[in-house]
């Protein structure tokens, strides 16, 4: 996995951000356990709650065009290391138990999470199997 391609391309999906509202620009680039790369950012709505983070978009796009299972996403936002939020985590939980989460500020400035230390005792869909 090459760390700095995704954190490249979550820096150029950043500058499509539609963000009238919070004016707070967020980047996602993800890559599947096949190899395919897809980007994302945050979406706002003038109703506020359709609002959608970069983090999302990105996974979805990637389950809607039949990739189930990611294996690392990275993130940059307008802050200082901007987390996923905790919607994102759990969706990252559906389809990336084991994902490697890069947080980063720059091509070499990131961090490195597992899930588990994001969202730590997760409920998940092995829970809902009986
Ligand atoms: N946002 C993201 O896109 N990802 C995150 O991880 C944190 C928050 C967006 C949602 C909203 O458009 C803006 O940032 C401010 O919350």
């Amino acid at each position: 996995m090459d760390v700095k391609v995704l954190i490249e391309k979550a820096l150029e999906a950043k500058k499509n951000a539609y963000v009238p509202y919070s004016n707070f620009r967020v980047g996602a680039c993800l890559l599947t356990e096949d190899d395919k790369i897809y980007t994302g950012c945050n979406i706002e709505i003038a109703s506020y709650s359709p609002t959608i983070c970069a983090e999302r978009t990105a996974i979805f796009k990637a389950v809607s065009e039949g990739h189930r299972k990611i294996k690392a996403i990275a993130v940059v936002g307008d802050s200082n290391y901007t987390f996923p939020c905790g919607v994102c985590r759990q969706v990252m939980r559906e389809f990336g138990k084991n994902v490697s989460i890069i947080i980063a500020n720059s091509l070499d400035d990131y961090k490195i999470y597992t899930l588990d230390e994001l969202l730590p005792n997760s409920f998940g869909p092995e829970d809902l199997e009986k």
